[in-house]
This record gives C-alpha cells, structure tokens and sequence, in this order.
C-alpha cells in the first residue's frame, strides 16, 4: 500500500493512499469537527456526501476551503485546520445551520447526546445572529421510534444507513430550501412502511430527529402542550400494615 506523507497543522503524518484529510487527521490526533461524515469500517461504508461544510480546512495552493471528509490526502499536501479564517467559516456554517432548527433543547430526546448542541456549545454560541425559516412537521411516534423531522438538518446518515447498510430504503432526502429533510415517501408514519424498526437510523441521527420513544418525553411534550388536554393518574398510596 502507497504510504503518503503531508503537514497538517505543521505536523507531518504518514497514511495511507485514498485516506480523507479528516481521518488522517484523526488518527493523528488532530480533531477536526464534522457532523454528517459517518464511517463503517468492518463494513466498508461511509457517508462522505459533505452536506454540513462543518468539516472545512485549508490547503496551501487553494484559494478556497475545501471538505476535509470528502477529500483525499496528496503528497507533500500543506493542511491548516484551526487558522481565523477557517473558524470563523465554522461558526458561520454552524450559526446558518441553528438558524432554521428548533430551540427548544430542554425538552428534546436528545438533550445533552445532540452532536449540533456539543458542537453549538464548543463554538461559544449564545445568540441567534440569523433567523430561518423553520419547518412544520408534526411528531411522527411509532412502537420504538419518534421522528421528529423538523430538526432534521440534511446529514443524511440515516438515509446511508437505511438504504445502503439495511436496505430498507425507507428514508430519502425531499424538497428543496428551508424545507429540505430527510422523509419517507409521501410523509408516511414509519408503521405504515416496510420498516423493521431496527433502529439504525437512530443510532446514527446526530440531533434530534430521530430518537427512541419515550414516553415520557411524550408526556412532556403534552402538558407543554397548551392545546391538550392531559390528565395525569397517580397511583393511590399504598397503605403499609
Ligand atoms: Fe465533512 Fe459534513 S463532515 S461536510
């Protein structure tokens, strides 16, 4: 196997021919962040479709940033990872991705397991600087997996993972725009599709829009709920002898 040597960050690293930047970069200790890379070894799949743009880094000799997930590494290649430039194209790309996905944190099934708020809280960001439009979807639950499409934010790992690892082919990208997601045809519940609830999409989903149910989370969801009514049962005391 062709070994090729680069610089990333000033640090010379050896791997591989057809090895991406980012996971040269990886396994040498530098972290690069990213959001829709997802990768399979034992398998050999990856989803490297560099939607997010999360992942972007210099190269010497390029005068524009370029995906580090999608990009294979070159002899002599000159990497910067961490320089203003390419941070503050993070953020901006971070901030654009905010902008349009629900904030409503507090109650969502994947409070304090969502990639994008690890992400969100690394880069210090505490105020919205843009406002996008924001999607209407409804809650879809089913025996073991809530979807909750309006925080989808188009990485597509599920849709790799259910078409190309499981081949269910149940989840596909739809529309355009603001109102771009990942859905099943015809916006159909997942009980009404062939899907087997093996629930790969949602090991995988980094955010919030596809989670395990909960129900408790769906009890939440109900009394903030000004619309619903919910009565809540408790159960009687038991007296002790
Ligand atoms: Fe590279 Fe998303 S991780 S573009």
């Amino acid at each position: 196997m062709k070994m090729i040597r680069l610089k990333i960050d000033g640090k010379l690293v050896v791997a591989p021919e057809g090895t991406t930047i980012l996971n040269a970069a990886l396994k040498a200790g530098i972290y690069i962040p990213h959001l829709c890379y997802m990768e399979m070894k034992d398998i050999g799949y990856k989803n490297d479709c560099a939607s997010c743009r999360i992942c972007v880094v210099q190269v010497k000799g390029m005068n524009r940033l370029i995906p580090s997930c999608s990009t294979p590494i070159k002899e002599g290649m000159e990497v910067v990872t961490n320089s203003s430039e390419v941070m503050h194209k993070r953020r901006v790309v971070l901030e654009l991705m905010l902008s349009d996905h629900p904030k409503d944190c507090l109650i969502c099934g994947k409070n304090g397991n969502c990639e994008l708020q690890k992400l969100a809280i690394s880069f210090g960001i505490r105020e919205m600087r843009f406002a996008g439009k924001e999607g209407k979807h409804d809650k879809q639950h089913s025996v073991s997996i809530t979807r909750d499409i309006t925080k989808c934010i188009m990485c597509r790992r599920c849709e790799t993972m259910c078409g190309e690892i499981q081949t269910c082919g149940i989840l596909t990208g739809v529309d355009r725009g603001f109102d771009v997601i990942v859905n099943t045809a015809f916006n159909k519940n997942l009980l009404e599709t062939n899907c087997t609830m093996c629930g790969q999409c949602v090991a995988v989903c980094p955010v919030g829009a596809l989670y395990e149910t909960d129900n408790t989370f769906r009890l939440v969801e109900d009394l903030m709920n000004p619309k619903k009514k919910v009565i809540v049962q408790v159960a009687p005391a038991v007296r002790v002898a």
